[in-house]
């Protein structure tokens, strides 16, 4: 195939108002979290989402933790999450005393196995942490049914479906405490950063203050809890703003990307394209990921070496959190197999899906599929 600038796996659109308000910021001097631009981030990023109250926050892992803390999950707490996700969403559980009990994940969608939550739910649980992965939301309205039937609490991880909906409810409205993040890739950027969005007046105070080191606010520097420093800046909120913006605009280009990968890859052999649709949402494609097929005689890192070679960046799926050494070592997920989530962390990766991808580059990317599944 034909050679030219390697292609990465993500690359950012700041052509907005980035850098204006940028400007902004440093002309007026306001660069800490105290500046006008976060408490308008928060104010119309929640309206966006149609919750009452935004808390931005450093990243989007910070968000998990604070959202544990806020609810109160603690030691001898059980909550119900994905083993295909993010570390971070069993880190905010362990680091919060609690446990995190695991479900597969669709062999199709890549989100979590609804119909395996219930048997999962003991007496100790006490939340349901759904998380949208790549591009399509979980079936939300089951688990809503099951929360309700058992009493428990749901928080949810928005982070990689910013500007999707569930059966035209925007993702990031289901939770008690919902939870989105702006690393680069995200389809609204502030080059690292996060956000925590509720209804309910005192967690979305909690969280403000647990991000704020719990300063006591008619005493500052005395502390009745522990919290954090996870306050995000007045210039990573300048981004936010300008990126908000432009959020309908980004959701058609990653559907354009999305269409255009499926057209270009549908006549490639041994490879899994993604969900386009289901009943409750369209893909909005974070990331566009693949998945080998069995018959393919190598494995998603061998794949993904290859197309480094043809200068296509990757990225592999998520490992499983009951294969992660670090809680194998604390004595967690002992002897449980989810083989969904372990096959697809084997065999899927995910090609060039930023927001700046180009028409050729997105040629050569199927071009390259083409060549090492020949
Ligand atoms: C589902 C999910 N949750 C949480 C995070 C963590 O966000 P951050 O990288 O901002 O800490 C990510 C990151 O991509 C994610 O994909």
């Amino acid at each position: 195939m034909s050679g030219g600038n390697p292609i990465p796996v993500n690359q950012p659109l700041l052509d907005g108002n980035e850098e204006k308000y940028l400007v902004e910021c440093i002309r007026t001097g306001w660069i800490s979290s105290e500046g006008p631009f976060v408490a308008r981030f928060e104010e119309q990023f929640a309206a966006r989402v149609g919750r009452k109250h935004g808390v931005a926050v450093a990243n989007g892992s910070v968000a998990l933790d604070a959202a544990v803390v806020a609810l109160d999950i603690g030691a001898g707490d059980e909550v119900i999450m994905p083993t295909s996700t993010i570390i971070s969403c069993a880190a905010a559980v362990v680091r919060a005393g609690a446990k995190p009990v695991l479900v597969d994940c669709d062999a199709d969608t890549w989100n979590m196995d609804i119909g395996a939550v219930e048997s999962r739910i003991t007496p100790r649980t006490r939340a349901v942490m759904a998380v949208h992965i790549f591009g399509l939301p979980v079936d939300m309205d089951p688990l809503l049914s099951l929360a309700r039937k058992h009493g428990l609490k749901l928080i949810e991880d928005a982070a990689e479906l910013i500007g999707q909906t569930y059966r035209g409810r925007p993702c990031g409205s289901f939770g008690e405490l919902s939870t989105f993040s702006f690393y680069p890739n995200k389809h609204v950027t502030t080059g690292e950063g996060g956000m925590i969005v509720t209804d309910d007046d005192a967690l979305a105070e909690k969280c403000r203050s647990l991000r704020n080191l719990c300063f006591k606010p008619e005493q500052r520097f005395v502390h009745d809890e522990l919290g954090w420093n996870f306050r995000l800046s007045n210039l990573q909120a300048a981004l936010g703003v300008a990126q908000l913006e432009r959020l309908d605009a980004s959701v058609a280009i990653k559907r354009r990307m999305g269409a255009r990968y499926a057209q270009l890859l549908k006549g490639t052999r041994g490879i899994q394209l993604p969900v386009a649709s289901t009943p409750y949402a369209d893909n909005i494609y974070w990331v566009y990921g693949l998945v080998l097929d069995d018959w393919v005689p190598f494995d998603a890192k061998e794949a993904m070496a290859r197309l480094a070679r043809l200068g296509i960046g990757t990225r592999p799926f998520f490992w499983p959190m009951h294969e992660q050494p670090v809680f194998t070592k604390m004595g967690l997920f002992g002897g449980e197999s989810h083989p969904n989530a372990e096959r697809i962390a084997r065999r899927g990766f995910y090609i060039p899906s930023g927001m700046a991808l180009q028409e050729d580059q997105a040629v050569r990317v199927a071009s390259a599929l083409g060549e090492i599944l020949r």
